[in-house]
């Protein structure tokens, strides 16, 4: 079986192998927490065995609804935000033709409920105007503001467009079991809808209906992304010196002991911009906490070694780089020779596009090294379903691993809601009357 792959003798300058094994016992407990739900957050590990505990009519019944909606609409759009949005959007984009908007192919799959811009809403509402689409509407707590506003658009302008039976058929809610606005509209109109397990978090669901959903309904294969990610839940599944998940999480929360505060997780392939969007989220909202925790941060590189470039190899030395390597391409392009040479590039001339982009991977990570930014490199053998299934599972296997090496809980989000009681006392949220008073004395401009 080929497996994505993890390398971290580039760290070796930085800390020593024992900085790395000092952290051992501490692995080992927080796989013995996970697996025996006796750590914190223990309500919250559904994810742990959702590739092999998923049945197969389920994943059917997704595959089913999928064809539905993509027998029947030119565009459906994903509303979710969170963990509700981004693992479909990374999986999604990592696995599509760059340029298939422009191709005309359908469904197009797009996204809204991930911000509240009135822009983006107005423009999207505009180029749905006259055409087949449907919504698959995403929120675990049904009651996430900026999902519950598109949602609310999208439906009447859907509604509008083709009545609301035509309507109900093609919106599909996935969202809490029993609990919630969401459930309780989608069980008064008589929405499809799937269920998000109540001990899976958001950010630890892309692989139950809330990413794979919009992942088959954009084409892909699920099937293939589940075996992937059964595949890495079966081979991370006991503490041993091979287990990669406990590899990465131990050398990264060394790094950080040694006072590498910011990780930032790097790529050579554009494809993977919204994976690095995903993993911010995973890490960033599993261990920011108890004022603790690494940064999170991404570059899309080559682009970024000309922008951000210069601070990586110069800047302050608190960061380290998790390199994501895709070792096959989809394509073939060959760089011609030109009798005229004026841009110089015949010594590359008949060389693979992707040599370069390799060489750059190359000489970059060596620069970093030699410059005091250790490395760890993953290996992903193409950006198929199965390859990403693992890549999934390994950091969110990592990430509880990690998340209790730390010693936090890994599972909860409390600082989230600081923004959100700001927010509803700001509009005069009924039942935030007080907080409205409070927080008027508190602005300044
Ligand atoms: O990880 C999380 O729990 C959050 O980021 C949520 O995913 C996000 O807030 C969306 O929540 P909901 O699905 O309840 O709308």
């Amino acid at each position: 079986m080929k497996a994505i792959k993890v390398n971290i003798k580039n760290v070796l300058g930085s800390i020593s192998e024992a900085d790395i094994n000092n952290l051992d016992a501490v692995s080992v407990d927080a796989i013995e927490k996970l697996h025996k739900g006796s750590g914190l957050g223990n309500d919250f590990l559904g994810w742990l065995d959702l590739p092999s505990r998923t049945p197969t009519q389920e994943i059917d019944d997704i595959v089913t609804t999928a064809n539905n909606l993509r027998a029947n609409c030119e565009v459906v759009v994903a509303i979710g935000i969170g963990g509700s949005y981004l693992g479909a959007k990374a999986v999604i984009e990592a696995l599509s033709d760059t340029f298939a908007a422009y191709r005309g192919s359908t469904p197009q799959v797009l996204f809204a409920g991930q911000n509240i811009g009135e822009d983006y809403l107005y423009e999207l509402m505009d180029y749905l105007k006259g055409k087949k689409f449907g919504i698959v509407v995403i929120s675990k707590s049904g009651t996430t503001t900026e999902p519950a506003i598109a949602f609310r658009l999208l439906k009447e302008q859907l509604e509008a467009q083709v009545g609301k039976a035509e309507a109900a058929k093609r919106i599909v809610a996935i969202t809490d079991a029993k609990r919630g606005a969401l459930r309780q509209l989608a069980t008064e109109e008589g929405y499809k809808t799937f269920v998000i397990d109540d001990n899976v978090g958001g950010r630890f669901s892309v692989l139950s209906p809330v990413g794979l959903l919009p992942i088959a309904v954009a084409g892909y294969d699920i099937k293939a992304l589940m075996q992937g990610a059964l595949d890495m839940e079966k081979a991370t599944a006991t503490h041993s010196v091979d287990n990669i998940a406990e590899i990465y999480a131990k050398t990264r929360n060394a790094l950080y002991r040694a006072g590498k505060k910011i990780e930032i997780l790097v790529n050579y392939n554009p494809k993977l911009h919204f994976f690095a969007e995903w993993w911010k989220q995973l890490y960033g909202e599993s261990e920011g906490k108890d004022h603790k925790g690494i940064f999170p941060a991404s570059v899309d590189n080559s682009t970024d070694l000309h922008s951000m470039g210069q601070w990586i190899q110069d800047g302050e030395r608190t960061i380290f780089e998790t390199v994501i390597s895709v070792e096959e391409q989809q394509h073939e392009v060959v760089i011609p020779s030109d009798e005229a040479n004026l841009d110089g590039l015949n010594y590359i001339a008949g060389k693979r596009v992707d040599e370069v982009n390799k060489m750059a991977e190359l000489g970059t990570r060596i620069a970093h090294v030699d410059g005091g930014v250790p490395n760890m490199r993953i290996t992903i053998p193409a950006l198929k379903e199965e390859y990403l299934g693992q890549l999934i599972y390994f950091f969110e296997k990592a990430c509880g691993i990690s998340g209790y090496i730390l010693d936090v809980n890994p599972f909860n989000q409390p600082g989230v809601e600081d923004y959100k009681r700001n927010m509803f006392a700001l509009l005069a949220k009924p039942g935030y009357e007080k907080e409205t008073e409070a927080i008027k004395a508190k602005i300044t401009e």
